[in-house]
């Protein structure tokens, strides 16, 4: 395991990519992604058994904590923390729950100054989930302040440049004897956020105005759509590119919207899906479809003419064909990528894996392929 609080871990600079960003919210990396699950034991195994992810730390009755019980896994730079209920009055998290099933409730963000990000972003009109606080044990201490973004989904400040500790004040050490092997999951490229009819530009306003994010690219109905369905999308970045969040809203079509069947099913907005770098994506998705990880389906017909779309690349295209795996060029060179099937029960929450050779981008190429296959899985779930 990397010592994620040292910024000299990262290959990559902070130097500023996207001009067009402000500096006043200035965020290291992605910290952490916690998600409310029925029952966080079970979670956190799948995710360690199927997506080669390692115990990290624990929050429980044993811990000291009474109201919730949390389970931290940790992959090269992304570390996943499910979090369950335990009885009592007023717990948020059974709400929450309730409401949307398992999904991600905190997007958090590794800050140098915890404090100055609420009071940045709540002065621009953010609305604050908790005051910064300072959680402290034996190995240090970390300041954490929230706000709110769309639907119930929240942002946590995390400043721990003076803790050394495992992960978080309230945390133990997880010792496991069960450790999988990493399917090579590396960092989080990207996360993309669903929000309600006529809803993307409130929120790309909202990660613009209130954390100086720039709009990297749109997507209207006539780049994102089929002959039945449709949605828009505009991506936000910070500014060392190292924060993007693609915000999706349901568009007009002949049928439902992919995004419209989340919406239903998540009961409002929420993180649609989380995109997962790697180095070797043939390695990564034969690791997962081996350990039980369901990808989308690519028609083989897709194969036909990507290779007249995209040109020479370094794979074996009929390794890629053989794994679903789709290919992608822009200006700046090319990327892979596959997506797996819902992880939940709902039709909501989905990865993405996405290898990067030069191409910033987000397969626009792959768009119409992707979603006639969406599209088949609704059709087969009756919500078309
Ligand atoms: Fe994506």
């Amino acid at each position: 395991m990397k010592d994620l609080t040292k910024v000299e871990n990262f290959n990559y600079g902070l130097e500023k990519i996207f001009p067009e960003a402000d500096d006043f919210l200035p965020i290291l990396g992605t910290d952490y992604v916690e998600y409310y699950v029925g029952n966080a034991k079970q979670a956190a195994h799948f995710y360690k058994t199927a997506l080669g992810f390692q115990s990290l730390a624990y929050a429980g009755l044993e811990t000291g904590v009474k109201d919730r019980t949390s389970y931290v896994v940790v992959q090269d730079k992304i570390r996943l923390v499910f979090t369950t209920p335990m009885p009592g009055e007023d717990n948020e998290i059974f709400d929450h729950i309730k409401k949307h099933g398992d999904g991600v409730k905190v997007i958090a963000l590794w800050v140098d100054d915890a404090k100055k990000a609420w009071e940045e972003t709540t002065k621009r009109g953010a609305k604050s989930y908790f005051e910064p606080k300072t959680e402290k044990d034996a190995d240090g201490e970390v300041v954490r302040a929230g706000i709110h973004t769309y639907g119930d989904t929240v942002h946590i400040f995390v400043e721990r440049k003076n803790y050394k500790g495992v992960f978080r004040p309230g945390f133990e050490k997880w010792e496991s004897h069960y450790n999988p092997t990493s399917c090579g999951l590396k960092y989080i490229d990207h996360m993309v956020g669903n929000v309600g009819w006529g809803e993307m530009n409130t929120w790309a306003k909202f990660y613009n105005e209130t954390m100086g994010f720039a709009n990297l690219i749109t997507f209207d109905d006539k780049d994102i759509s089929t002959q039945f369905t449709a949605l828009m999308s505009k991506v936000m970045t910070n500014g060392n590119g190292r924060i993007k969040f693609p915000i999706n809203e349901p568009a007009e079509g002949k049928k439902k919207s992919q995004i419209e069947e989340y919406l239903d099913f998540y009961g409002g907005p929420g993180c649609q899906h989380i995109a997962v770098a790697t180095d070797d994506i043939v390695f990564t998705v034969s690791e997962m479809k081996k350990r039980g990880v369901e990808f989308l389906y690519v028609p083989g017909t897709y194969y036909d003419t990507v290779g007249g779309r995209v040109g020479k690349i370094e794979e074996d295209m009929n390794i890629l064909k053989e794994h679903g795996i789709m290919v992608d060029r822009d200006d700046e060179g090319y990327l892979l990528q596959i997506f797996t099937k819902p992880l939940t029960d709902r039709p909501t929450l989905f990865f993405e894996i996405i290898q990067r050779k030069g191409a910033q981008s987000f397969g626009k190429g792959n768009f119409k392929a992707l979603f006639e296959s969406i599209e088949a899985e609704q059709e087969r779930r009756g919500t078309l």
